[in-house]
């Protein structure tokens, strides 16, 4: 009958709360796990050498679903057509990118656009990502990176978050000994950008940098 048939709609939109608070929680679970691993030096950093132009795209290929759920276009600006080899740990590198691309589309704006470009600076690599969404007022910038600090209009628009992510990008970026940096304008957007280290070229000892 027709209760019946409300019953079962109001159990399955019980469900599908309890689910996400399941999925908010286990993220959260997921965050704090990693924090006190990376902190306790329990998650070395085993660095490689990698084309990090080859990691961004397989970060785009995995962010191409939300790409389409947030309607924002990832684009990468890549300058050279020459793989850049870096010297780093490839899966926390591959962590920190998707934390500030889901940031990114988190705070970003429908429509909009997330860019990431790569600079070649002498023996390091800058590589930036760039989204055109609400930026973030200058007094937050500074406690951007502490653990759980969430700005007051992210959590006032409810976007789920636990604000650790920023401080895991930083610790895993610090742990390469290399630096992370935000710019931000209010209404324009933001630029999150890390150094990579340049991989030494084998056998090439008068150039020991690849571009
Ligand atoms: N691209 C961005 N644009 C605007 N605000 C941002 C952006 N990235 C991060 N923030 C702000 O920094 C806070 C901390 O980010 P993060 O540590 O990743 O936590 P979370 O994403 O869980 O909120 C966010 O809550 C948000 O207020
Ligand atoms: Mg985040």
């Amino acid at each position: 009958d027709e209760d019946g048939l409300e019953d079962t709609e109001q159990a399955l939109k019980f469900l599908k709360k309890a689910s996400n608070n399941v999925d908010r929680m286990s993220y959260l679970i997921n965050d704090l796990d990693e924090i006190s691993k990376l902190e306790s030096g329990a998650l070395p950093i085993n660095p490689t050498k990698f084309k990090i132009n080859e990691l961004i795209k397989e970060v785009f290929e995995s962010e191409e679903i939300k790409s389409k759920k947030y309607q924002i276009q990832l684009i990468f600006k890549e300058k050279y057509n020459e793989p850049v080899y870096v010297s780093a740990d490839r899966e926390r590198i591959r962590q920190v990118l998707s934390n500030l691309i889901d940031n990114a589309f988190k705070y970003g704006k429908t429509n909009g656009t997330i860019s990431v470009s790569l600079f070649g600076l002498h023996e390091q690599v800058l590589v930036e990502v760039t989204d055109d969404g609400a930026g973030i007022d200058e007094k937050n910038l500074p406690r951007l990176f502490e653990r759980f600090y969430r700005t007051d209009s992210s959590r006032s628009r409810q976007i789920a978050g636990s604000g650790l992510g920023l401080s895991i990008v930083k610790h895993i970026v610090e742990a390469h000994q290399q630096t992370i940096n935000v710019r931000s304008t209010v209404g324009i957007g933001s630029t999150f950008g890390f150094t990579l280290e340049k991989a030494k070229q084998a056998g090439f000892p008068g150039l020991p940098y690849s571009i």
